[in-house]
């Protein structure tokens, strides 16, 4: 049995991931607020990073893991000076965001990273890419290179509080038609989710396996139209015991290049066609990194339609309309209007 630290654990990924190490036989730790519950069976630690102590708690053990799930370089700095020489691995998770270029399809793990975010701009700036890249910084010099660094894309599955991969598969599992439906040329739009669940599996084998270095932890490539219809087959396909099977939407086709003139955002939050991105050549590589090194070191990524079935059955039968992001039925209906108005499919 290994003893396993997670620095979080209250999130999603931090909930996953204890979920899995207690089933796997280990112990966990987890080191949090506690402003959302932690996973049963967790020793959870109530402990604020902001406080001069945050540490005392877990610190004079030996850790056979620990797994650092901030985004505060302080909070990275501080953990590896108090826990690092006592920890036998250490895994941040970090995020493809840490990137300095997103136009690169295919690029890998060799790629260059944004400028690490300065210790004067902790806690104040908001720009995720380069505190990541900070906390990998700090991490990889303290650790003197013993440490993984997981650099996930866009994290998908049951209960994505962002509602980005989830918006689709529920959207479609919704009788309410038709369905606005955004398209792209073959070529210029792609989608690579990384399950949660596959995530936090590599998190932790990877881990105790004692991998160091960068490695990207992201989801099969698919295009836009692919993924779509990926969805659309996963709410048809579970069955919710409803009166009458979800049946094939009647959809309208929406081209991309409409979005900036009809006010709909792309990728994630209110008013936003999920899993689009913005247009330009500027994220030509987002959702195309190199997966290689993770899938040599054992990542097993399960097919996008079995996230999207698992996102159907863990909704049961609740719509888009609690979700952060995608749009409400009334801004559909707002923009089907405009594509009718234009002269019907649009793209
Ligand atoms: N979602 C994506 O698509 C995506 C993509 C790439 C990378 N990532 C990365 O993947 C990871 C996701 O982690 P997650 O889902 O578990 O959620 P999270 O919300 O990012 O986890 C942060 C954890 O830190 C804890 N925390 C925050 N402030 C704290 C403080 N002052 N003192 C002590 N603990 C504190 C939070 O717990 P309390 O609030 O209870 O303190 C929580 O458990 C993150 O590293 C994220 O940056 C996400």
């Amino acid at each position: 049995m290994k003893q396993i630290l997670l620095l979080g654990g209250t999130g999603w990924l931090g909930q996953t991931l204890s979920r899995q190490v207690l089933d796997r036989g280990h112990a966990v730790t987890a080191l949090a607020r506690g402003t959302k519950p932690f996973a049963p069976g967790v020793s959870a630690v109530i402990a604020d990073r902001q406080a001069p102590d945050a540490y005392g708690q877990v610190a004079g053990r030996a850790w056979d893991l620990v797994i650092e799930l901030t985004d505060r370089p302080r909070f990275a700095r501080e953990a590896v000076r108090f826990l690092g020489t006592a920890a036998r691995n250490w895994v941040l998770v970090s995020s493809c965001s840490a990137y300095a270029l997103q136009s690169e399809p295919g690029a890998d793990e060799t790629a260059a990273i944004l400028e690490p975010l300065p210790e004067s701009e902790d806690g104040v700036s908001a720009d995720f890419g380069r505190a990541k890249a900070a906390c990998e910084l700090v991490t990889i010099q303290s650790r003197q290179g013993k440490a993984l660094v997981v650099r996930p894309g866009l994290i998908g599955g049951p209960g994505d509080p962002s509602g980005r991969s989830s918006y689709w598969p529920l959207r479609f599992a919704d009788p309410r038609e038709p369905v606005l439906v955004p398209w792209a040329p073959e070529g210029q739009a792609h989608v690579q989710v990384i399950d949660v669940r596959d995530l936090a599996a590599f998190i932790m084998e990877a881990g105790i396996a004692g991998e160091h270095g960068p490695i990207n932890a992201v989801g099969r490539v698919h295009e836009l139209g692919e993924a779509l219809d990926l969805a659309q087959r996963a709410a048809q396909r579970v069955d919710l015991s409803r009166a009458a099977p979800v049946r094939e939407a009647t959809c309208v086709r929406y081209g991309v290049e409409h979005m900036g003139l009809d006010g709909v955002n792309p990728w994630a939050g209110p008013k936003s066609l999920p899993l689009v991105l913005p247009e330009g050549s500027g994220y030509a590589g987002f959702a195309r990194r190199s997966g290689a090194r993770a899938t040599a070191a054992g990542l097993h990524r399960r097919s996008l339609g079995e996230t999207f079935e698992d996102i159907v059955r863990h909704a049961g039968g609740s719509g888009t309309g609690m979700l952060p992001s995608g749009l409400s039925a009334a801004e559909e209906t707002a923009v089907l209007g405009a594509v009718r108005k234009r002269g019907g499919a649009s793209g």
